[in-house]
């Protein structure tokens, strides 16, 4: 069960960022639910807070969610590549990346999502073993026997503002994949 698999990584001693962290950040939302969100791995505030994406990139997400129905209320599950905080947010290595795909991957079973959403690149290097997000997002594809709709990270947009737009194609994108259209 999900909560058998918090524990599992709770217990897991194998990713030295653990001993770095105040918390283990595990899910956020509801499941099952319709869409699952994978996105790279917990900053301070999440750290703090033990949830994933309540930052400001984690709020632009909300917003960005709203504009298309869903919520972590009602039909979204969040989580992220790694569970802890990497030092000074630090992109994960390829090797921690590796180290805890298999909960990630019994994570995307049990959430049993119709849609995974891969945000950046650490998360679609986990998903699909490539990066390139600003190539391939917006590609819908799949990964672990589901659709998997590659987006930029909100982190990136808060940054460069104008790839908000690409960003809205692929929420209208996702929202005409969930209507069955
Ligand atoms: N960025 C992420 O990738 N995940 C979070 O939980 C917060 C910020």
């Amino acid at each position: 069960s999900l909560d058998d698999l918090r524990a599992a990584l709770a217990a897991f001693e194998g990713c030295e960022l653990k001993k770095g962290a105040r918390n283990l950040v595990f899910a956020d939302g509801i499941a099952p639910a319709p869409v699952m969100i994978v996105g790279e791995a917990p900053g301070r505030d999440e750290d703090r807070e033990g949830r994933p994406f309540v930052g400001q990139a984690g709020k632009l997400l909300d917003r960005m969610l709203a504009e298309i129905g869903l919520s972590r209320r009602d039909n979204v599950y969040i989580t992220n590549v790694l569970p802890w905080r990497p030092p000074q947010n630090r992109t994960p290595t390829r090797e921690e990346i590796a180290m805890l795909l298999p909960f990630l991957r019994r994570h995307v079973d049990l959430v049993a999502p119709e849609v995974i959403v891969a945000m950046g690149n650490t998360s679609i290097q986990a998903l699909l073993g490539r990066t390139g997000i600003t190539k391939l997002r917006g590609q819908w594809t799949e990964a672990l026997g589901r659709p998997l709709l590659p987006m930029l990270h909100p982190a990136y947009l808060l940054r460069n503002p104008i790839a908000k737009r690409e960003t809205w194609a692929d929420l209208l994108s996702l929202r005409a994949h969930l209507q069955g259209a």
